[in-house]
């Protein structure tokens, strides 16, 4: 069934878990997300970013209705996030596409343009009952551009800068750069974990980790341990899908039916999906 990022979040912050949230692109990535999780009963965010709108013909609703529908059909319990958000008109069809929760992106900005926009954006949410995330410091990688110096100094998140941001904010979770970097293809990102162990004791709200694709599970798992309660997932679905793809193609010269390709692309996403999801719950 549809239900909410922040009921699911909610509910794995008091229990020290983390809710997985997948970037969907097509239809396909849909299916293998709610497949995936339902082969390990786990309830699961679908989260379709600013950037995959654009791909889309910069339209929300095709890709939204899909997912709607197959959350109401879901044997598990499914979300639906509007990620990485820059654009207000965007943030504004947010509750009539059937989406609970938002991250709106403003960390490019200077500081206190950062907190304007996102104080506006919060407002506005919380009058129409949305629960939203927000990032402070820099996480990178994202849109092409070449990945962020993750040690770079003003890269990563202040604990007393973000304190502030989100109690002058009001923000329901805060997206968090410790460390990772979007887009990685190789599992190679290492945490700054005494960085994170103060951010969750400086902050009052979930820790969301971003680019998480690029950490190894034994570093997922201690992410969660640490604080955090949802993990972004987006790269990991379509290195699996393109492998597959790639591996069926090269195997099926003659192959014309795109249901083949697309059967073995679903199915290595789905099963990313379960892995994932049980490094997360790992005791
Ligand atoms: O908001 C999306 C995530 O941060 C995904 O990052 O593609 O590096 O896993 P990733
Ligand atoms: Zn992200």
């Amino acid at each position: 069934p549809l239900t909410t990022t922040g009921e699911l979040v909610g509910r794995a912050a008091a229990d020290g878990s983390a809710v997985a949230s997948f970037n969907v692109i097509t239809l396909e990535h849909i299916e293998a997300v709610i497949a995936g999780a339902e082969s390990v009963n786990a309830p699961v965010v679908l989260q379709v970013s600013e950037n995959a709108v654009k791909f889309r013909y910069g339209r929300l609703l095709p890709l939204a209705r899909a997912a709607v529908a197959a959350a109401e059909r879901a044997a598990v319990p499914v979300a639906l996030h509007l990620d990485h958000v820059q654009s207000d008109a965007l943030l504004r069809q947010a509750p009539d596409a059937g989406f609970g929760s938002v991250m709106y992106d403003a960390a490019r900005l200077p500081y206190a343009e950062n907190l304007a926009a996102t104080r506006a954006a919060v407002d506005w949410a919380h009058d129409r009952g949305l629960w939203i995330e927000a990032e402070l410091g820099e996480i990178g990688g994202k849109g092409g551009k070449p990945p962020l110096d993750a040690h770079a100094p003003g890269a990563r998140t202040d604990p007393d800068q973000a304190r502030a941001f989100v109690t002058d904010s009001g923000v329901d979770a805060l997206a968090v750069a410790v460390g990772t970097t979007h887009a990685m293809t190789t599992r190679t990102a290492a945490l700054d974990h005494a960085l994170l162990g103060r951010l969750s004791a400086a902050l009052d709200v979930p820790l969301v980790l971003h680019g998480s694709s690029g950490l190894p599970d034994t570093e997922l798992t201690a992410a969660v341990g640490s604080g955090i309660a949802k993990v972004n997932i987006g790269t990991a679905l379509n290195i699996a899908m393109t492998g597959a793809v790639r591996d069926f193609l090269a195997a099926h010269p003659e192959a014309v039916d795109s249901r083949g390709y697309l059967t073995v692309g679903r199915e290595a996403m789905a099963r990313a999906v379960a892995d994932i999801i049980g490094t997360l719950t790992a005791p």
